[in-house]
């Protein structure tokens, strides 16, 4: 099974998170994990598992991410499995009320990502999720590791159910 990880990161969260994904698929298969800036079209090809990650930045994907996305030709993801993950602010973190209102209602880069995905004609393998951090910058909050690793299992099993059909 041959997986592309292609997320952006500022602080180093996302990236966190997308090396433990990396990990996780690793132990089971051929994975690369590419920061967004050196993802380009050529290499969406012959994969099993595309999965995107971003930052949410202003309740949505970085720029970079949207770019690479835009940049994939309009059939080119048929078929192909796809995931889309975001790391997003702990909303028990943010002191006041309206703040919290207006981030859990403006919405999360993972939904824009997963509906590029699909937009391309990929298989979107598994609800697009998100991971949280406790503060603007960071840190991930205690588990994330463990559950990013989780859902990388989970995926690697879809995939496999495809795969083996
Ligand atoms: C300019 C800016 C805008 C942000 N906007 C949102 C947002 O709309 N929703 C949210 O949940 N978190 C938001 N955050 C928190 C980021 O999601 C957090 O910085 C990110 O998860 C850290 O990932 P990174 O270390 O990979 O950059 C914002 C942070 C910054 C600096």
């Amino acid at each position: 099974m041959k997986t592309l990880i292609v997320y952006d990161s500022f602080f180093g969260n996302t990236e966190k998170i997308a090396l433990e994904i990396g990990a996780a698929l690793g132990e089971r298969g051929e994975v690369e994990t590419l920061p967004v800036s050196q993802a380009v079209p050529e290499k969406v090809g012959g994969l099993d598992l595309l999965i995107v990650g971003s930052p949410t930045r202003g309740f949505r994907p970085t720029e970079a991410t949207s770019k690479f996305l835009n940049s994939l030709a309009k059939e080119q993801l048929d078929g192909l499995g796809v995931a889309a993950f975001d790391t997003r602010i702990a909303l028990e973190t943010i002191d006041s009320a309206v703040f919290r209102l207006v981030v859990d209602k403006g919405g999360y880069a993972a939904s824009t990502i997963a509906k590029a995905l699909k937009k391309k004609g990929g298989n979107l393998l598994a609800p697009p999720e998100g991971f949280l951090v406790t503060g603007e910058q960071g840190p991930l909050k205690d588990g994330e590791l463990e559950r990013a690793k989780e859902w990388a299992r989970q995926l690697w099993s879809l995939v496999q159910g495809k795969i083996n059909r």
